[in-house]
């Protein structure tokens, strides 16, 4: 049993977006300063960690933090707010016992090697759906990587039941569009004394998973996205590994039991969209990355592969909530391109630019599968934390940067202008925090230049989240 106390430790300026926010609101109409792009209409809807403590105990990690879904809906040029937490399982049993019931990414709940023993294989697994949102179809779908995605209304943002059946015990927070069918196509791993790594589609008003493709593991590497051409299923192992039969005794919360084993670099299987066969793997160097950013073929039939990476798995230890409030910087993310030529094997590894992103974004609907040209993310140089929003132009290699003293900015989700013509034609919306407020601010920038068109205050802070997205109206 592990337990992590609240004490007194040195805060840094960005703390508050690691502290718990139990507020939540509706709020008709923000403060807005600037102008919203008049042709902006729909909402943005995130999800992130917003929770930390329960009863006398903390959570360990940000992961950890039991989630809250924030909706920003705009239209004629104003802007609505509200937020609630998630009515996940994990959640009403937190609000209910005052205790941590279910096994999070870093922490669990007290109990007994005998009751572990008893879990084997049959973990309570979280529904704490605080990565990642989908819409699919006409539903919209709160996600982690446990296999139990979560429903909700997008105007009350209140619970409406388990989204999809997940052919696993594992799978990732970032679903591709299938474009053909318009359903959604994940990765699931199946763990047990046999594991095996399994692509599936869920169709848009469906909910039974089709296995597309699948390969035996030994020991299963952590996933948290892949990569997606036209062709190709693009899954890159980081040596970042688990043995899941040990995992099921250990005594250890879940991401604990995953290995660092740079001897085995970083392996690239390609899986044949049409026929499910798999190519590889094909190894490079190791490195670690959450982030895949896009994927797309050549002229050649290469495979090109854009990834945020780190040099090794150390950043999941940097994102531990003691840490972070103390203000430990976080490594500084690096834009890889791996060109894989299925024909020779090979893997080319570059770095695309020396700004450090992640939390990547792209004009998806227009690029993704295809090449591209612009990347959007959060950014920051190593020294502190996600302290500047960088846009990124992969043909020229150039990049530009918004950064204001104080101000830490989450994910950018490009939003396309209507009509546009260029890839970059549209706006970026972020949630940051001012530190000096203490609360945090929605930002609006023009996605080509990085100006500033508006931001809308909200009266807290929101916690640093992960992922949302944007829904027109
Ligand atoms: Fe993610």
């Amino acid at each position: 049993m592990e337990i992590a106390t609240a004490t007194a430790r040195p805060t840094t300026q960005y703390a508050k977006g690691f502290e718990s926010l139990e507020d939540e609101v509706r709020i008709e109409s923000l403060p807005v300063e600037g102008e919203l792009p008049p042709w902006l209409a729909g909402s943005l809807l995130r999800t992130g960690p917003a929770k930390f403590e329960v009863g006398e105990r903390s959570m360990r990690h940000w992961f950890d933090g039991l989630a809250m879904l924030h909706r920003f809906s705009f239209s004629g040029g104003e802007v609505s707010y509200a937020n609630r937490f998630l009515e996940s399982k994990a959640y009403r049993a937190a609000r209910e016992t005052g205790e941590i019931t279910y096994s999070e990414f870093a922490t669990d709940p007290c109990r007994s090697l005998f009751k572990r023993a008893m879990t084997l294989f049959m973990p309570k697994l979280t529904d704490n759906a605080n990565v990642n949102v989908l819409k699919l179809g006409e539903r919209y779908v709160a996600m982690t990587e446990t296999p139990i995605a979560i429903e909700f209304d997008p105007e009350t943002l209140a619970a409406a039941g388990v989204a999809w059946e997940v052919p696993g015990e594992l799978t990732t927070a970032h679903p591709h569009l299938d474009r053909a069918s318009g359903g959604s196509l994940n990765f699931a791993a199946k763990l047990g004394p046999r594991n095996t790594y399994r692509f599936f589609l869920t169709a848009p008003e469906g909910t039974e998973a089709d296995v597309l493709a699948s390969a035996p593991v030994k020991e299963p590497a952590y996933m948290h996205s892949f990569g997606l051409t036209e062709r190709w299923i693009v899954l890159a192992e980081f040596p970042f590994v688990v043995n899941p039969l040990r995992m099921a005794t250990s005594g250890r919360p879940y991401i604990e039991n995953y290995r660092w084993k740079p001897e085995l670099g970083t392996r690239f299987t390609l899986f044949d969209r049409s026929t499910g066969a798999a190519h590889g793997p094909f190894e490079t160097e190791a490195v670690f990355g959450f982030h895949h950013v896009n994927a797309f073929e050549d002229e050649d039939g290469r495979v090109v592969a854009d990834i945020c990476t780190f040099p090794d798995a150390s950043i999941v230890e940097d994102l531990y909530l003691d840490r972070l409030r103390e203000g430990k910087p976080i490594d500084k993310p690096e834009l890889r391109r791996f060109t894989i030529d299925p024909s020779t094997g090979s893997v080319e590894n570059e770095l695309l630019v020396e700004e450090g992103l992640d939390l990547p974004r792209i004009n998806y609907g227009r690029c993704h599968e295809r090449p591209y040209r612009y990347v959007w993310g959060a950014g920051t140089d190593g020294t502190s934390y996600f302290d500047r929003i960088v846009a990124a132009d992969l043909e020229t290699r150039t990049t530009r940067v918004w950064s204001e003293p104080g101000s830490f900015p989450g994910e950018p989700v490009f939003v396309a202008a209507p009509g546009a013509e260029e890839e970059n034609e549209g706006v970026l919306l972020s949630v940051v925090l001012d530190a000096a407020a203490g609360t945090s601010f929605l930002l609006v920038l023009d996605a080509a230049t990085l100006e500033e068109r508006a931001r809308a205050r909200v009266p807290h802070h929101i916690p640093f989240s992960f992922h949302g997205q944007f829904a027109g109206a």
